[in-house]
């Protein structure tokens, strides 16, 4: 089990009581986290009451009716006050840069690339080693191991990367083919080797006709590698859920558990204060309380790249389509679905500051969207159940042959 590293004890601050909720977060393979958050009673309103079948039959009815109509009639998103949101909805078509425009035989050397464990120093690693297509184009692990001097993260999908304004938990990327040149040369990822990469293509006859398909006026360069990488991940896209399907019209496609959920997402648990728009996600970076501040497992997101002290603790709000999908969640891997909405519906974890701490004016602040909702039993269940609308249809992406994978093995000695 890992250690979830906020425990804390209840304490009196302000004359205030404050009582200590106790989350069991599920993670790993059964393992749980213990995490505390504090709470005033004051803010904690109780578990709304549980409803019959009967009236949550009425309830599913009326709210289908307002659903299957057009979103611009449907009930205002509960949001705090300055929030710039977008509606949830289906997803617009990808743009792909004027820099690197589509076509079919780049994104084939891409997906060829993607594959192609040959790219990496140690001939074993390959895109595909940690963003699987079957597992949710992630790797269904933890984390990744530690990035050199940096912290070990939880792998994110790619599918939807596309739709990002930038990438990674800490946004350090601002294109997808910033993000690959990163990913490729790494020393804690694939460690490749620039001249490397290229005399692999030039040496292998089968590559050499991709890339004159995919790039009839360039010559093999590491660039051209990245773009057709990054086109290839522009063409990862998701769009056949069950709720596109609803908001495509077929109003019967979601059950009545799965309605209830989608307006609870949209108004009472508050969700769209960051997970909103077609990806569900602002791209915005807040802090969870899931820093570790001060701790062995500290990771300070966005700061590491701004160096602003409000950043510290932010990270990015990750997209929710395919969330049943790339369990472990959150950056740190630690948490499954369950776990994750008892801590929202407890206003997310509050990390205590440590004796030494108590003066650090710069100590992360859990963002203010964040509240106890006072969600029962059936309302966790209603959240699930639509989030799990979100998943794409399993649809495993046959492995490429890989060009001159048949032939004697290539010489690529400096
Ligand atoms: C060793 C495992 C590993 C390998 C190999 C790997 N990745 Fe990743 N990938 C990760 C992790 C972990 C992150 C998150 C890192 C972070 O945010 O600091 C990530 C992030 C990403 C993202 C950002 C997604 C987002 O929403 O921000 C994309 C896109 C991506 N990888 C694509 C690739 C491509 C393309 C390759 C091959 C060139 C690759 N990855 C190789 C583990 C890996
Ligand atoms: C204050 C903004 C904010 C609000 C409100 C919010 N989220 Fe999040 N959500 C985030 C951020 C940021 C992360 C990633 C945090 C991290 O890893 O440290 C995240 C992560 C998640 C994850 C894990 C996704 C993954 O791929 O690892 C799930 C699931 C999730 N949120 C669901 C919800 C639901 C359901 C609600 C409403 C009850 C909600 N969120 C409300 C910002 C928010």
């Amino acid at each position: 089990m890992k250690a979830a590293g906020w425990q804390s004890t209840s304490v009196s601050r302000g004359g205030r009581i404050v009582v200590t909720v106790v989350l069991a977060a599920v993670i790993g393979h059964g393992a749980v986290a213990v995490c505390e958050a504090q709470q005033t009673p004051a803010t904690k309103p109780p578990p709304r009451q549980e409803q019959t079948a009967a009236t949550r039959a009425i309830a599913a009815r009326r709210l289908r009716d307002i659903y299957r109509g057009d979103p611009r009639a449907w009930p205002h998103p509960r949001v705090d006050p300055g929030v710039e949101w977008r509606e949830i909805g289906l997803l617009p078509e990808v743009v792909h840069p004027e820099s690197n425009p589509l076509s079919v035989e780049k994104a084939t050397l891409g997906r060829a690339l993607f594959f192609d464990a040959r790219l990496s120093s140690s001939g074993k690693l390959a895109c595909v080693s940690c963003h699987e297509p079957s597992l949710g184009w992630t790797d269904g692990r933890g984390v990744s191991e530690p990035r050199g001097k940096g912290p070990g993260r939880n792998t994110p999908t790619i599918r939807n990367a596309a739709f990002q304004a930038t990438l990674f938990w800490d946004g350090r990327a601002a294109s997808l083919e910033e993000q690959i040149e990163e990913a490729l040369l790494n020393p804690a990822e694939m460690a490749a080797d620039r001249e490397q990469v290229v005399r692999l293509l030039a040496t292998i006859p089968g590559y050499r006709q991709l890339h004159d398909a995919a790039f009839p006026d360039r010559a093999i360069g590491f660039a051209t590698v990245v773009e057709a990488l990054a086109c290839f991940e522009r063409t990862v896209v998701g769009g056949r859920s069950r709720f596109d399907a609803f908001m495509k019209g077929d109003a019967a496609v979601l059950s009545d558990e799965e309605v209830l959920g989608l307006d609870l997402f949209r108004r009472d648990a508050r969700c769209m204060n960051c997970h909103h728009g077609p990806t569900f996600s602002d791209g915005r970076f807040h802090d969870l309380g899931l820093s570790f501040h001060g701790r062995t497992n500290e990771d300070l997101g966005r700061y590491r790249i701004t160096r602003d002290p409000a950043d510290k603790g932010r990270f990015r709000t990750p997209t929710l389509r395919d969330v049943t999908q790339t369990s472990p969640l959150m950056h740190t891997g630690m948490f499954e679905l369950r776990g994750v909405l008892a801590m929202y519906n407890a206003g997310m974890v509050t990390l205590k500051r440590q004796p030494f701490e108590r003066f650090d004016e710069e100590f992360p602040t859990k963002s203010p969207h964040l509240k106890p909702l006072g969600l029962n039993r059936q309302d966790l269940a209603d959240l699930a159940a639509f989030l799990e609308t979100l998943e794409e249809p399993a649809r495993g992406m046959r492995p490429p042959t890989l060009p001159g994978i048949a032939d004697p093995p290539v010489s690529v000695e400096q």
